[in-house]
């Protein structure tokens, strides 16, 4: 019987068994890379603003991806906190995606447009004016920093080559946009479009 060489030979059968479990995994996987579902973004999803990305890189500079995820999954519990699940077309312009997968604070997913700009404000410059039992950091600094705008139109044509449909005006204009503004100001501007796209879907 050709079976029992199989059986009596364990490393050959745990060989022929990652071919069975990669086979049975890939045919799960490589259409995701070719579905629209996957690949295009969802209706009314804009590229961040110039202000916007320059945010989003304080966010990923202050490590707030450490304590915060952006990926509501679909269950109950939480679309009924946070609201619609997230879905793929969301983040095809992250790059890198920051779904992130700690949760010591909530999911910020869909936390745009919730809070006013100076709730935010507040809370960034100390969780404890507004949220008297948080234990997030304050980013007091926040207020003082200030951008140049130097990089910002090289990010966004960066962007461009991975598929960002950021115009030539958009790039032209990105550096002029952030000038002076404090990364406060971008900080809450990132925070304030995350998940609009979808919001309204609630
Ligand atoms: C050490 C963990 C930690 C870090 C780092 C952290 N947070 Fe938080 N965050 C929390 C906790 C805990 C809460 C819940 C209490 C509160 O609202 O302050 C929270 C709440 C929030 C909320 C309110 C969410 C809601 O739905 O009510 C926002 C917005 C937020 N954080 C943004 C940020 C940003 C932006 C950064 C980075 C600059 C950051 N956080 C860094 C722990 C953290």
């Amino acid at each position: 019987m050709k079976h029992e060489i199989l059986e009596k030979n364990i490393g050959l059968m745990a060989l022929v068994m990652m071919l069975a479990v990669s086979i049975g995994g890939l045919t799960q996987i490589v259409p995701l890379f070719f579905q629209d579902v996957t690949n295009e973004p969802v209706e009314g999803l804009k590229p961040y603003t110039a202000l916007q990305l320059e945010g989003r890189d304080i966010y990923i500079r202050e490590g707030c991806v450490g304590c915060h995820s952006q990926m509501i999954r679909p269950f109950r519990a939480e679309t009924e906190r946070y609201g619609h699940y997230s879905v793929a077309g969301e983040s095809v312009w992250d790059h890198p995606f920051l779904w992130g997968s700690k949760r010591t604070g909530p999911d910020l997913a869909r936390v745009g447009s919730r809070y006013s700009d100076e709730w935010h404000r507040a809370h960034l410059y100390n969780p404890r004016n507004v949220v008297p039992e948080s234990k997030m950091p304050a980013y007091p600094w926040l207020v003082e920093g200030t951008l140049d705008g130097k990089d910002t139109a090289k990010k966004m044509s960066a962007l461009r080559t991975l598929g960002v449909p950021y115009s030539d005006a958009d790039v032209a204009d990105a550096s002029d946009a952030v000038k002076g503004k404090s990364e406060m100001d971008a900080l809450v501007a990132y925070l304030q479009v995350l998940g609009t796209a979808v919001k309204n879907k609630r």
